[in-house]
This record gives structure tokens, sequence and C-alpha cells, in this order.
């Protein structure tokens, strides 16, 4: 493949992508009747960056899965680009708002290129040639170009990831969301990762990114919020968040991870 007209890699500062704005109001989830998120209400402009911090079985998964309806909210609201995710088909939201979690799912006897045009193909109905010609442009975009004939066994877990991504950002979404992405990485592969990440967002990207990386979270957000029990318990800039902690859960928790 010749990738002279890739487009730029994603440490570039070009703006690439157009995030929309995301906005959750009073939104809560139950399983059955334990009620796991409860009355969530933030706002992600265009563009920007929220992650999302708290101690475990806080909610953060159910919360992330509440926004594209993977999990039907019980009650509150998602607004995408201000129109209401419950009006819309599950499988358009699910156009509109990627998903990423830890375990990437790829198809083992698929190469990286039809991992990322397969969706493309039987989700979008895109036709094989054009959606191959996309995927590619996908690959490129996070670093993968040289490895588009590769299958997963053949690619680290870092690439797979990465693999992972593109297949989201193929289907042209307006926000992407991250569950713990780079949690089942080894160690030497998690910065690769969180460095694409935060290209995204530096390029235009609305992400709200579920992480136990503080480092990440301080450096790449432009809003982070901390949840626990199921509440937001404490939202706003990293450094008012990281440094000045308000409340003693928080505290508590930054004393634990730090
Ligand atoms: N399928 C399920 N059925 C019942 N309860 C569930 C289910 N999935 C999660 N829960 C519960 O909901 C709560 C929130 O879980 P969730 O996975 O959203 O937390 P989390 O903040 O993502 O945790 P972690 O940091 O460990 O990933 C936990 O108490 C969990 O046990
Ligand atoms: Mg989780």
């Amino acid at each position: 493949m010749n990738h002279a007209d890739s487009p730029p890699p994603p440490s570039g500062r070009t703006p690439a992508f157009h995030g929309s704005s995301l906005e959750l109001t009073g939104l809560s989830l139950a399983y059955g009747s334990f009620d796991v998120v409860r009355d969530v209400s933030f706002e992600v402009r265009p563009g920007s960056t929220t992650c999302v911090i708290g101690p475990s079985g806080s909610g953060k998964s159910t919360l992330l899965r509440g926004i594209n309806r993977l999990h039907e909210p019980k009650s509150g609201e998602v607004l995408v680009a201000g129109e209401a995710a419950s009006t819309m088909v599950p499988e358009k939201l699910r156009q509109r708002i990627g998903l990423v979690f830890q375990h990437f799912n790829l198809f083992p006897d698929h190469t990286a290129l039809d991992n990322v045009a397969l969706a493309l193909w039987k989700v979008k109905g895109m036709p094989r040639a054009a959606a191959r010609e996309r995927a590619g442009r996908a690959l490129a975009e996070v670093g993968l170009a040289e490895r588009a004939g590769h299958r997963p066994r053949d690619l680290s877990g870092g690439q797979q990831q990465r693999v992972a991504i593109a297949r989201a950002l193929a289907m042209e979404p307006e926000v992407m969301l991250f569950d713990e992405a780079t949690s089942a990485l080894d160690p030497e592969l998690v910065k690769g990762v969180l460095n694409l990440m935060a290209g995204l967002g530096e390029r235009g990207m609305t992400m709200v990114v579920v992480t136990h990386e503080m480092g990440f979270a301080r450096r790449a957000a432009d809003q982070v919020v901390f949840m626990d029990e199921g509440e937001v318990v404490e939202r706003g800039a990293p450094e008012a968040l990281f440094e000045r902690p308000q409340s003693p859960r928080l505290q508590r928790f930054l004393s634990e991870v730090l």
C-alpha cells in the first residue's frame, strides 16, 4: 500500500474530527432493583475530553453502556448534538457514539483491514471496496497502515487495541467512549495507546474516557468526573480536581491511586 496520502499521524495537531456535544441529564441505570448509576448529569463540549474516574464498582462502565443504550437507562436523557438518544434507533445511535472496550474482540481469522471493514459493510451497508478503502484510512489514522494485512495474533496487544479504535473511528462517530481501553495491555504498550487517544482528542473528537490512568486524565482531560457509588461526587478541571479535591471521598480515592 502507498501511504503518501495518509492523514497526519495521531500526534499531529490538524483538526480531523467534528465531535458533537454530549449532554447527560439525570441519567439513572439499574440492574433489577439495584440502582447502579444515579442521577448523573454533565455536559461534554464538542471536541473535548471528559475522563471518568472512580473506584471499582462505582458504575463507570454501566454509565458508558447507558450512554449508547447497550443498557437502557431507567430515567434521564442523553443528548447527542442536542438530539435525544432515547428517540434514536439503537444501531444508529451506536454508529454516532462509538465504544472501545478493554477487551478488543477482534475476529481472529480476519486481517486488521477486514476487522475494520466488516462493520462498514455489515452495519453501514457500504460496498466492500469503499469499506476497505475507508478501513485503510482508519488504520492509517491509528498508525497501522503497514499492518493492514496482519491477523490479530500477529499483532501486539497495543496494535490490536489500535485496530479496535480504528474500527470505531471508521464508523465516523461523533463521540467516542473508552472503557479502560488500556487496562488489559502490557505496561510498555499502554503509553502508545494513551498517546493515540490523546491525539484523537486534540484533533477534535468528543471523548468520554473511563480510566485508571490518572496521568492521562490530568494531561488529556478538559473535565474530570469522579464517581462513587453510582453518583457524580465531584467534577471539574483536572488541576482543580487533582490538586484541590473537595470531598473526603475523592481525597481518599486519590490517596489510594496516586
Ligand atoms: N450484569 C450485572 N448485573 C448485576 N449487577 C451488575 C452487573 N454488572 C455490573 N453490576 C454491578 O453494578 C455496579 C457497577 O458496576 P460497573 O461495572 O459499572 O462499575 P465500574 O465502575 O465500571 O467498576 P470497575 O472499575 O471495576 O470496572 C457494581 O456493583 C456491579 O457489581
Ligand atoms: Mg468498569
